[in-house]
């Protein structure tokens, strides 16, 4: 895996001398990674105070963005800007991106890889994207005929979900990457007892959303990889990246402070403010144990838990136009039969259907030209859907996303991304 991201860097990296510094110390940390001593499975991760306190002073202070800074709908991201781990710019490579998720939240390589090239091949030009709008420090690759990348903010459908947790959906609000207060204070009012916003509450919370995106957006659409991955995805995220993590709660404890700082909502009670973009890591906050980062697999164990619990969160389909309407295309429809609901949690099956939906997301006339990026998500993702004693990923010949085309909130797409630009070009250069 970790020679895979390495090729990759070096085969996408121009040969700045700071590019060239940012895959040394890539690869470095990658080295010492591989040395580091590995917590168990199964065993509580062990706090080290002095290794995972996160510095939010000096150099990393926070810093509001200025004007034509991007922000976007990922409030890690955003906070990862504000406090100089990422350029203050917003945009940034997607080796940065992989470098900084890691240090600062303990993000597993393979899923931060995953997700940044995602975001590159979506919503960038392959090599950096910006995680909020477009912007010229993203400019249109080959000098504009492509169209132009349009950022993490405007990724609906293709990254950017339906259903997030705070996130409005575009449809009802014009926006998709703004916190909508209503939502947050649902979430707020979520807890347990404790006043820990764990997995079990994060979960609670989805299985409630899913009903309510079903009730008031009439273009609510849920994908496999926009809705069932990413969508989805989001929830666990907040308990256990933002979990303010100790000796006493050594996997986190997400109390209402750390929850608004890392929202950037401001005030009490219910005279709550948000400020879009000022998303920010509290004082005395301490990130994931070294050893003990979130892994693509312990996320999808994550998400299957999750799922089992709340299985109507599974239900991949949208509403048709109205309220209420929502129509769940069959899963053994939509993979010709090889997987159904009751099988789907099963196994490996979650990684492999994943997996596949990831494959047929590259449009086929792009392929050729972009599936080395595509390439490394799925190798990444290779080792889950091949464990010890499993038989491997059941093959199915087509994935018949075409059913999808009857709900308008799946169909009616916005343009750009570098997938999009290399499809036309493609379509354009076969059509001749
Ligand atoms: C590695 C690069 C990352 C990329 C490309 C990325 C991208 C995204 C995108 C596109 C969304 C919107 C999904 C939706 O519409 O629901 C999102 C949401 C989210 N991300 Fe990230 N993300 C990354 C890393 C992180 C990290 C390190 C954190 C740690 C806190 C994080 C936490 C979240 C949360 C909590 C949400 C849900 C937002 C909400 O609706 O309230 N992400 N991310």
């Amino acid at each position: 895996m970790t020679n895979w991201i390495i090729f990759w860097l070096l085969a996408f990296s121009s040969c700045t001398i700071a590019r060239a510094k940012v895959i040394e110390e890539l690869i470095d940390l990658l080295n010492r990674n591989q040395h580091e001593e590995r917590q168990l499975p199964g065993v509580k991760p062990r706090f080290d105070a002095k290794a995972q306190r996160i510095d939010v002073s000096g150099q990393h202070a926070f810093k509001a963005p200025g004007p034509g800074d991007q922000r976007g709908p990922c409030p890690g991201l955003n906070a990862l800007a504000n406090h100089n781990y990422l350029p203050h710019s917003g945009v940034a490579s997607i080796s940065e991106f992989i470098l900084a998720t890691h240090h600062v939240f303990g993000m597993g390589m393979d899923l931060a890889a995953a997700l940044c090239l995602l975001g590159g091949v979506f919503t960038g030009d392959g090599v950096k994207f910006s995680m909020g709008g477009a912007t010229p420090l993203v400019p249109a690759p080959l000098g504009g005929i492509l169209g132009t990348p349009q950022g993490l903010s405007n990724s609906h459908n293709r990254y950017e979900s339906d259903c997030s947790v705070t996130r409005g959906d575009l449809y009802q609000y014009g926006n998709a990457y703004r916190l909508q207060m209503s939502q947050f204070k649902d979430l707020l009012a979520m807890r347990n007892e404790s006043g820990n916003y764990n997995l079990e509450t994060m979960g609670a919370f989805l299985g409630k959303r899913f009903f309510q995106c079903i009730n008031e957006n009439p273009y609510f659409f849920h994908g496999p990889v926009s809705g069932l991955l990413v969508g989805n995805g989001a929830y666990p995220f907040v308990y256990r990246f933002m979990g303010n993590k100790s000796a006493e709660y050594p996997d986190g404890f997400l109390d209402r402070r750390v929850l608004k700082s890392m929202y950037a909502v401001t005030g009490e009670g219910d005279n709550l403010v948000y400020l879009p973009g000022h998303e920010r890591i509290p004082e005395n906050w301490y990130k994931r144990a070294i050893g003990d980062e979130y892994t693509l697999a312990y996320f999808l164990t994550d998400l299957t838990k999750v799922l089992i619990k709340y299985p109507h969160t599974i239900s991949m389909g949208g509403n048709t136009g109205t309220v209420n309407s929502f129509f769940g295309i069959e899963l053994h429809n939509l993979t010709n039969g090889v997987f159904n609901g009751a099988t789907l949690l099963q196994g490996n099956n979650l990684a492999c259907f994943i997996y596949q939906a990831l494959q047929n997301a590259l449009p086929d006339a792009a392929k050729p030209v972009i599936t080395l990026g595509f390439t490394i998500i799925l190798a990444l993702l290779r080792p889950l859907t091949s464990r010890p004693g499993s038989i491997g990923c059941p093959q199915f010949s087509q994935f018949n996303s075409s059913l999808f085309d009857i709900f308008p909130g799946y169909s009616e797409y916005r343009p750009g991304g570098a997938n999009d630009a290399i499809e036309q070009l493609v379509r354009s250069l076969q059509s001749k």
